[in-house]
């Protein structure tokens, strides 16, 4: 049996930037089941993609087929659903949290699939690092860590930085999908696309179980809970450069 190294989310890619103090998460790697660290082991060679490399969609999928990335795709039950249900087009799911790339591997042994790969890695390396620009038709960020404090909300995710990345690596018209059941951050993340004139038509839609999202336990349990699921959808706008 071939077993191999299993990703290290923490290995940061050589892009000559500073090391960035502040993450948009905090480390649980304690809890990664024997099942879930064989799952990696066994399957990172053919669903891994190394933060470390340029992504090219052709070498990496062998076509070109319209792609979508998950920002934070946890345990990658959206992922997968989309996955299969999209088997013309391409997916790629980014997650520092191992035990949930674990048990998405886990449920891809009996039932493989040829058009997802996966990064074990800090989403603003991956696009530092590997994306490059206008190669994505799709980015989904559902349930990102609202880190409602005030003096936390300097982690948050969904914040300028990751715009810049984002209007690089989107196509003209790509589109972004965003839900959070925190109104402090939907009303954060508004603010920021509303502001960049990279983004534009803006779509604000609350409890709408967008197409392209199936419910993960968060959203159950912000369900459960009684509160509001905010969905945005951002387009890129053609720019200049992009002709
Ligand atoms: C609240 S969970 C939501 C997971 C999933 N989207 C869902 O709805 O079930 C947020 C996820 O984002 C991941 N995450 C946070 N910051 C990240 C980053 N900078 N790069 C990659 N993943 C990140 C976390 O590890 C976590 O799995």
């Amino acid at each position: 049996m071939l077993r191999l190294p299993l990703p290290d989310a923490t290995r940061r890619p050589e892009t000559g930037s500073a090391r960035r103090p502040i993450r948009s998460y905090v480390r649980r790697e304690g809890r990664l089941t024997p099942a879930q660290r064989q799952a990696l082991t066994l399957c990172w060679s053919r669903y891994g993609l190394d933060v470390h490399a340029p992504f090219d969609a052709q070498t990496v999928f062998g076509r070109r087929a319209p792609l979508t990335l998950e920002i934070g795709c946890g345990d990658g039950v959206n992922l997968e659903t989309l996955a299969r249900r999209f088997p013309e087009e391409d997916f790629i799911g980014v997650d520092v949290y191992r035990p949930g790339l674990g048990a998405l591997l886990r449920r891809l042994v009996p039932s493989p699939l040829t058009n997802l790969r996966l990064y074990a890695a800090d989403i603003m390396d991956v696009l530092e690092a590997a994306l490059p620009e206008t190669c994505l038709d799709r980015v989904l960020i559902f349930f990102s860590d609202p880190w409602p404090k005030r003096r936390h909300h300097k982690r948050r995710l969904v914040a300028p930085p990751l715009l810049d990345h984002l209007a690089r690596v989107l196509r003209n018209g790509g589109r972004i999908y965003l839900a959070t059941d925190d109104a402090g951050y939907g009303a954060a993340m508004t603010a920021s696309f509303a502001a960049d004139s990279r983004f534009g038509q803006l779509v604000v839609r609350r409890n709408d179980p967008v197409a392209l999202r199936v419910p993960t336990r968060f959203e159950r349990r912000a369900q459960r809970r009684g509160v509001d699921v905010h969905d945005l959808q951002v387009t890129r706008i053609r720019s200049p450069v992009q002709g």
